[in-house]
């Protein structure tokens, strides 16, 4: 596709011209191509560009060649910077507005039509009020700029398991970023066809250009919204271009309107499924048994290492292969089993903490074809960030400032704390065989996991699906720099989906609930539910448990308990390893740094329980029996 046929200029000639070729007026209006023959797309982009007003349009057709020229073009704008060919192929690094960093959750809002919908957990406006406010600030917002069209599958392309999105958007950086976070392009079009559904979602970074006004690097707005509407699965941002602000098929497609899906699925008489922010990782024993495990930590919490993790010494014959690293869409199958799909194309991971020893597998996939937002750059034209290596000696900082050891030493972060990388999937060495399957694979476990530098233990396993659910519901971890907002306190996170989840938390829970209670009245075999901390720290505020790869002996003991092959210890929560059970060959880890992240302050856990008892309050009016009554069967076991 040529610039010239796939650009189509919003004159006031084109605008309004009647159809030529029996084309309707608004594909002539926005030049939409052949291949684009879905009415109700073309009406909607034609009414999307008639409020924002571009300067052009451009459909993208999702090949390389659109891919480089929109990079070279960034190149040329100042907003991308190309990286050494010889040391990192095909990559580019990003410097974004300091303003713009993160996920802002108290500007994101879930609008359905009733506060309650919503819940307690989600910011709430009434969705005519909010149509009203982003019909003013959508107004021009586009000016001066180009609209791209980008059409995607979240999920393998034509999967009956798939669901397909269109993102409108002013950012080309959003634009080939969503190339490689999801299936985007032309196909997508032979698979909506003329009448298939899809998921409107409209982008603006929301800095429209005057005649004449020069560009900045990276535009934006500090006024924010990222806007779902639940019932009739629109998405609207504005205002930032990083990440789950503004690739919509990410966190605002594929986690909140999908998990609201999952439910509608149930009122609409189906099975109901599940949209969670999961990792899943393949294990395949010595002996060739092959495990599936979906993971929820919240954002910033390890995901993306656990799903690449390489098994330790001591470890001979195990491997470890990635399904996916952040999220998962699991639905019961044929056979009775939950089966978990990544619907995503490409890793959108943190950066900091990153090296050759903590995630080799992840440093591999990074070689080549991979866009950089907010890390430093070297003086050979490479990139670097905090944990990678030795700081070089000199460096340019993520602000385009001069750095040294010195400013590192000083507390000045050479990368920023949330700065990531863009990569395609299918590069990671450790990539599993059935990463793209349809059908997705059976999960064996669920695992959650917070970051707690105190009172909760290295792992436990519930004793049964509802304990499990109440382990998840009432998690808690501190915050990270995936969000602005203050860092390292402890707050409620439920299920890792607290930013989440796009309806009200308790309507949540009771899905889950229901989920278990139908697939074991169905007589399927349900996973097995587990609680983890990689994070508890001794008095020197230092890790105790090594991590990474060394998670591996966590979880082999998992999977022996769910072929009830590991031993283990009982106690308030559910069972826990004895140092015994667990794998030690090939490190030093004694029983005395065991026991500091296993044990269980009592004290501890009565002030969690208050907050867990916080966090019920304020579900309270949907909040399920169930689970209430879990509550007060683990504080009589406490307090025996
Ligand atoms: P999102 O992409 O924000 O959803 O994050 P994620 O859950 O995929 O987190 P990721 O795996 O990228 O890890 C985030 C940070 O936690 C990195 O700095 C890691 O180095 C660190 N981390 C991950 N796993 C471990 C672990 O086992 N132990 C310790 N101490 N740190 C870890
Ligand atoms: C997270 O914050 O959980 C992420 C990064 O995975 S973002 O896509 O920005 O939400
Ligand atoms: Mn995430």
């Amino acid at each position: 596709m040529s610039n010239a046929q796939a650009d189509a200029p919003m004159t006031a000639s084109t605008r309004g011209t009647p159809s030529a070729q029996g084309r309707s007026a608004a594909a002539e209006r926005v030049q939409a191509p052949a291949w684009v023959r879905n009415a109700k797309l073309i009406e909607w982009v034609a009414s999307i560009a008639e409020l924002t007003k571009p300067e052009r349009i451009h459909w993208c057709d999702g090949s390389q060649a659109e891919y480089d020229r929109l990079c070279q073009q960034m190149v040329d704008a100042g907003t991308l910077r190309r990286l050494n060919p010889a040391k990192r192929p095909n990559s580019y690094l990003a410097w974004s507005d300091p303003s713009d960093v993160a996920r802002v959750e108290d500007r994101t809002f879930i609008c359905s039509a009733t506060r309650e919908d919503a819940g307690s957990t989600n910011n709430w406006v009434e969705p005519k009020q909010m149509r009203e406010t982003l019909r003013g600030l959508f107004d021009g917002c586009m000016r001066g700029r180009t609209m791209y069209v980008v059409p995607f599958s979240m999920g393998p392309l034509g999967s009956h398991i798939a669901h397909l999105g269109v993102e409108l958007t002013d950012s080309p950086y959003v634009a080939v970023s969503m190339r490689t976070m999801t299936r985007m392009g032309r196909a997508v079009y032979d698979v909506l066809g003329e009448n298939g559904e899809f998921v409107p979602c409209v982008h603006s970074v929301g800095k429209p250009l005057a005649a004449g006004e020069a560009d900045v690097p990276w535009p934006c707005n500090d006024t924010k919204y990222i806007v779902h509407y639940p019932e009739t699965r629109e998405i609207w941002s504005f205002g930032s271009g990083y990440g789950g602000n503004a690739l919509l098929g990410k966190k605002c497609l594929a986690l909140r309107i999908a998990s609201n899906m999952g439910r509608q699925d149930v009122q609409r008489g189906g099975p109901g499924w599940l949209a969670e922010h999961m990792l899943i990782l393949g294990v395949t024993s010595p002996e060739g048994r092959k495990y599936h495990v979906a993971a929820a930590f919240p954002s910033a919490c390890g995901k993306t290492n656990f799903a690449m993790l390489i098994p330790p010494a001591g470890f001979d014959g195990w491997k470890v292969t990635t399904i996916g690293d952040d999220i998962a869409w699991i639905k019961p199958h044929a056979d009775g089993r939950l089966y978990a799909i990544n619907p995503e194309a490409g890793f959108f991971g943190v950066a900091p903490g990153t090296s050759a020893k903590t995630n080799p597998n992840c440093l591999a996939t990074l070689r080549e074809n991979t866009i950089f937002t907010n890390v430093a750059l070297t003086d050979d034209g490479d990139v670097w960030w905090e944990g990678l290596s030795e700081p070089p000696a000199h460096l340019v900082d993520w602000q385009g400032r001069d750095w040294t050891p010195a400013d590192g030493k000083a507390g000045r972060k050479a990368a920023h704390p949330n700065s990531r990388f863009t990569v395609p999937a299918a590069q990671c060495p450790s990539i599993d065989e059935a990463w793209d399957s349809v059908d997705g694979v059976p999960i064996d476990a669920f695992i959650f996991g917070g970051r707690r530098s105190t009172t909760v233990p290295l792992v436990t396993q519930a004793r049964d699906w509802v304990e499990g659910v109440y382990m998840a519901a009432t998690m808690g971890s501190e915050t990270t720099a995936a969000a602005a907002g203050q860092q390292g306190v402890v707050r409620r996170d439920p299920f890792a989906m607290l930013p989440f989840c796009g309806y009200n938390m308790a309507d949540y829970f009771n899905h889950w609930l229901r989920l278990g209670q139908q697939l074991q009245a169905d007589g399927a075999k349900l996973p097995q539910i587990f609680c983890v901390n990689w994070f508890r720290t001794d008095e020197n505020g230092k890790f105790v448990w090594p991590g990474f790869g060394e998670n591996m002996r966590v979880l082999k003991w998992m999977l022996d308990r769910v072929d009830n092959r590991a031993g283990g210890v009982e106690h308030v929560f559910g069972t826990s390893p004895r140092y015994e059970d667990v794998n030690w060959e090939g490190l030093s880890f004694g029983s005395d740094a065991y026991a500091k992240i296993t044990s269980i302050d009592r004290d501890a856990w009565q002030r969690e329980f208050a907050l867990h008892d916080e966090l019920f309050a304020q579900l309270a009016d949907r909040l399920p029996q169930r689970l209430r009554e879990v509550r007060a069967r683990l504080e009589a076991r406490l307090a025996a």
